[in-house]
């Protein structure tokens, strides 16, 4: 293992167990709904790598911010995060049965509570950001608005329903691109900025270098996922291998072959680096967590 990736594994470890006992806090036990409550806390903190909320604490730690500092907005994208997959998983979209190594919430729950879990995170995540005391209310407002158009229309929500209405198209390299900003870039830029704006003098530069980072990266991101769909083994992704050859999805191996989505994602690596080239060591855990995002095998 390379240095860079132990201590992007170091940073992520750490990360996960400062972001999972908040999000444990964060969806407490009192609800009107047992079950519903039941199948927030199974989508949300029965694992996943939680590399959004890892963005976010490496962007504020690059502009000298503190992990407590960037806590909120960190939870706040990962319940995003976490509605958007089980969402993704149901029979009308995905349908896959297998998330993280176990049933996805509609098999190990039923559709109507994974739908209505899905929605009830979604507004948690806005509740829990916009109710911290730790960040100014004008940083605040800012993260509430990052979150709702990564989220919404013009951003993951807009990705998926080009994903379905791609089902058994070939795309262009541009649509496949726009598709893919969407679904996956947006919420992967949303955590880095949101990290970012934790820091009352972050300058306009340093966020356009940060953004223009993690634009490649989420974009790296979402190619690495479709490469692990075919080159993967189910027991170690966690999900099933091959879901999207079955469903025809459109994704860059399809258009560009293994080699050819290899390569990309290669040049998109060397973009996500070269937009931290005015930072110095303080920017070291989102280069480790770059060369994490395109090495992984989960
Ligand atoms: C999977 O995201 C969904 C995509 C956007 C491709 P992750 O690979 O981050 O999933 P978890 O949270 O670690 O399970
Ligand atoms: C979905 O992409 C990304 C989301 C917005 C949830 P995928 O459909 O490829 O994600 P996986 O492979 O099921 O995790
Ligand atoms: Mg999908
Ligand atoms: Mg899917
Ligand atoms: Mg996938």
């Amino acid at each position: 293992m390379s240095d860079q990736n132990k201590l992007a594994l170091d940073f992520l470890e750490t990360c996960r167990i400062r972001v999972d006992t908040e999000l444990d806090r964060c969806i407490d036990r009192s609800s009107a709904s047992e079950r519903l409550q039941e199948a927030m806390r199974y989508s949300v903190l029965g694992g996943g790598k939680r590399i959004r909320p890892a963005l976010c604490l490496a962007a504020a730690k690059a502009l000298g911010q503190t992990a407590e500092d960037a806590l909120a907005p960190a939870c706040a994208v990962e319940l995003i995060h976490a509605y958007s997959l089980i969402h993704d998983d149901l029979p009308a979209m995905d349908d896959d049965e297998l998330r993280r190594g176990r049933p996805t919430t509609h098999i190990a729950f039923d559709e109507a509570t994974a739908i209505l879990a899905g929605d009830a995170l979604q507004a948690l995540a806005f509740g829990w950001l916009a109710g911290t005391t730790r960040i100014s209310e004008s940083a605040r407002l800012m993260m509430v608005q990052e979150l709702a158009r990564a989220s919404g229309h013009l951003g993951m929500v807009g990705g998926q329903s080009i994903d379905l209405e791609s089902v058994g198209k070939t795309l262009s390299l541009t649509q496949l691109e726009t598709m893919h900003r969407h679904k996956t870039g947006a919420l992967i830029e949303a955590s880095v900025r949101m990290g970012a704006l934790t820091a009352p003098t972050v300058t306009e530069t340093a966020l356009n270098s940060l953004s223009a980072y993690a634009k490649a990266l989420g974009l790296a991101f979402q190619v690495q996922d479709d490469l692990l769909d075919i080159e993967g083994e189910t027991e170690v992704i966690g999900k099933p291998q091959g879901s999207d050859a079955a469903r025809e999805k459109p994704t860059y191996p399809a258009l560009l072959g293994v080699t050819g989505a290899r390569e990309h994602l290669s040049a998109l690596l060397a973009s996500a680096l070269d937009s931290l080239g005015d930072f110095g060591p303080e920017a070291d855990a989102l280069r480790a967590m770059a060369d994490y995002v395109v090495a992984r095998t989960h």
